[in-house]
C-alpha cells in the first residue's frame, strides 16, 4: 500500500527542523499576546464557497468535497481563515473581548497538480486578529512573519505588498479594469472569459500567458485606492521603512482568495523555483459580517510549513539533534529486570533514558548507544552486579567511573546534572 498521489509521510528523521520552527514561532507568537486554537479539519462545504469564493480556483476545482450519508456538502479545509472566523462567530467570541488574536497549526488539502513546494496534503501555520483596524496592526503582522524567518535563519526572501482596497474603492476600479480589458476579450483564457463578470479581480490572479498579455498596462489598486485606504497604506509602507524592514509595493499581487480587502502580502523565495510563496496573508474587513457575524476588521498570514522547511533544508539550516542522556546496557535477565526499572524511574526524574530489551551483545549495544547519540552509556553486566557496582562511560569524553548500585539513580541525577 501506498500514499495517494500529493500526500505524503513525515518521516521521524526529518520532523526536528518542524519542530525547531514550531518551537520558534509558538514562543514568538504567545510572546506578542496570541493563543492557540485548534479547529476542525472537515467543515460544512458552504464555510469555504462563501469565504475564500465561489469563482476562486481554490473553491472551483481544488476543494475535497463529498457528501455525508443525509448529502450534506463537507469539505476538508483548505485553509483556516475561514474555520477562524467562524469559530469567532460561533462562539460569539466577540461579546466578552473583540479583540482576539489566534494562531494554529495543521493540515489543509487542497486538489493542485503535485511538484516540489506543492501537496494536496500540506501544512500551514496560521495566523489571524480579530477586531483591529488600526494599519500598525497590518505591519505588527508583517513584522512578526519577518522576525520569525529571521530567527530561523532564512535568506533570500522578499515580502511583496499591496493594497486591494475596500468596498468603497472597489466598484470604481473594477469599471476602470473592464473597461481596459474591453478590446482585450479575446485574449482571455476560457477561465477568465467566464469569470470576468462576476469577478474581475480573478483575472489580475491568471498565471496563463494570454492573461498575462492581456493585462500588460492594466490598472493597478493602488491606483484607486479611496482615502481612507491610501493613508492606510501610506502608514503601513511608512511604519515599514522605520522598522528597516525590506519589501517590494507589487501592483499586481491580488492573492488567490477572495476575502481580502486593503493590505495583502505574500513572502517570496527564489529557492524554490515556481512554488514561490512561502507565506501569505492580508486584510479581510469584510469576512465576519459576510459569514453572519458583527462588523469586525480582521487580518492574518498563513506560512506554507512545508515550502519553509524545503527552504531551511536547502539553506542548511541545522535541526535540533535529537540526543538521549542514559543507555543501559543490561547483559543478561537479572541485569534487564533491573535496567527496566532504573530506566522507567530515570524518565521520571526527567532523565532521557533507553533500554535495549533485544538480548544483544556489548559490542552491539555500544553501536547502538552510538546512533541513538547517547551522552552517556551504563554498562549493568553479570559481573557488575555481582560486585554491586555499574559502570558509567561518559561517551564524549571516554572516560569512565564506577556507581554503587544502592545509591545508582541519585547518583545518576547529580552526575547527569538534573
Ligand atoms: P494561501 O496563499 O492560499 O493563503 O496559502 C498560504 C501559504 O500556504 C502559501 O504561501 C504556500 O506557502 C502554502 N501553500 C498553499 N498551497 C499549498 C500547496 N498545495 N502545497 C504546499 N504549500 C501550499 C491562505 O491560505 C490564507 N488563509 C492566508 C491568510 C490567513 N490570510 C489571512 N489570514
Amino acid at each position: 500500500m501506498q500514499t495517494i498521489r500529493g500526500f505524503r509521510d513525515i518521516l521521524p528523521e526529518h520532523i526536528s527542523l518542524w519542530q525547531k520552527v514550531e518551537k520558534e514561532a509558538f514562543a514568538l507568537f504567545e510572546s506578542f499576546g496570541f493563543k492557540e486554537i485548534r479547529i476542525p479539519v472537515l467543515e460544512k462545504t458552504e464555510l469555504f464557497a462563501r469565504s475564500i469564493g465561489e469563482t476562486t480556483d481554490i473553491v472551483e476545482k481544488e476543494m475535497y468535497t463529498f457528501p455525508d450519508s443525509k448529502g450534506n456538502g463537507l469539505t476538508l479545509r483548505p485553509e483556516a481563515t475561514a474555520s477562524i472566523a467562524r469559530s469567532y462567530i460561533q462562539h460569539k467570541m466577540y461579546a466578552a473581548d473583540p479583540v482576539r488574536k489566534f494562531y494554529m497549526t495543521g493540515p489543509m488539502f487542497r486538489r493542485e497538480r503535485p511538484q516540489k513546494g506543492r501537496y494536496r496534503q500540506f501544512y500551514q501555520i496560521d495566523v489571524e486578529v480579530f477586531g483591529v483596524e488600526s494599519a500598525y496592526a497590518d505591519v505588527e503582522l508583517i513584522f512578526l512573519l519577518n522576525d520569525l524567518f529571521k530567527r530561523l535563519g532564512l535568506t533570500g526572501l522578499s515580502a511583496h505588498i499591496n493594497s486591494l482596497g475596500c468596498p468603497e474603492c472597489r466598484p470604481a476600479f473594477q469599471k476602470a479594469l473592464l473597461d481596459f480589458l474591453g478590446e482585450r476579450k479575446d485574449l482571455l483564457c476560457e477561465n477568465c472569459a467566464r469569470r470576468i463578470q462576476k469577478n474581475p479581480l480573478r483575472i489580475l490572479d491568471c498565471k496563463t500567458a494570454s492573461c498575462q498579455k492581456a493585462l500588460e498596462g492594466a490598472p493597478a489598486t493602488i491606483n484607486h485606492l479611496c482615502p481612507a485606504c491610501d493613508d492606510h497604506f501610506t502608514i503601513v509602507r511608512t511604519t515599514l521603512e522605520k522598522q528597516g524592514v525590506e519589501f517590494i509595493v507589487d501592483k499586481s499581487l491580488v492573492r488567490g482568495l477572495d476575502y481580502y480587502t486593503r493590505t495583502a502580502w505574500e513572502i517570496k523565495t527564489t529557492t524554490l523555483g515556481a512554488q514561490s510563496a512561502v507565506a501569505g496573508g492580508g486584510r479581510y474587513d469584510g469576512l465576519v459580517k459576510e459569514l453572519g457575524g458583527p462588523a469586525t476588521p480582521a487580518i492574518g498570514f498563513a506560512i506554507g510549513f512545508d515550502r519553509l522547511v524545503e527552504v531551511m533544508e536547502q539553506l542548511e539550516i541545522e535541526s535540533i539533534k535529537p540526543t538521549l542522556d542514559l543507555f543501559i546496557v543490561a547483559l543478561g535477565d537479572q541485569a534487564m529486570e533491573k535496567a527496566y526499572q532504573w530506566s522507567c524511574e530515570l524518565n521520571q526524574q526527567g532523565v532521557r533514558t533507553e533500554v535495549d530489551f533485544r538480548g544483544k551483545s556489548l559490542k552491539s549495544l555500544m553501536k547502538r548507544a552510538n546512533k541513538l547519540n547517547a551522552n552517556h552509556v551504563l554498562i549493568a553486566g553479570e559481573d557488575e552486579l555481582n560486585k554491586n557496582q555499574l559502570i558509567l562511560r561518559n561517551m564524549n569524553t571516554k572516560d569512565q567511573t564506577f556507581i554503587a548500585i544502592d545509591n545508582l539513580v541519585p547518583e545518576l541525577m547529580t552526575i547527569l546534572k538534573k
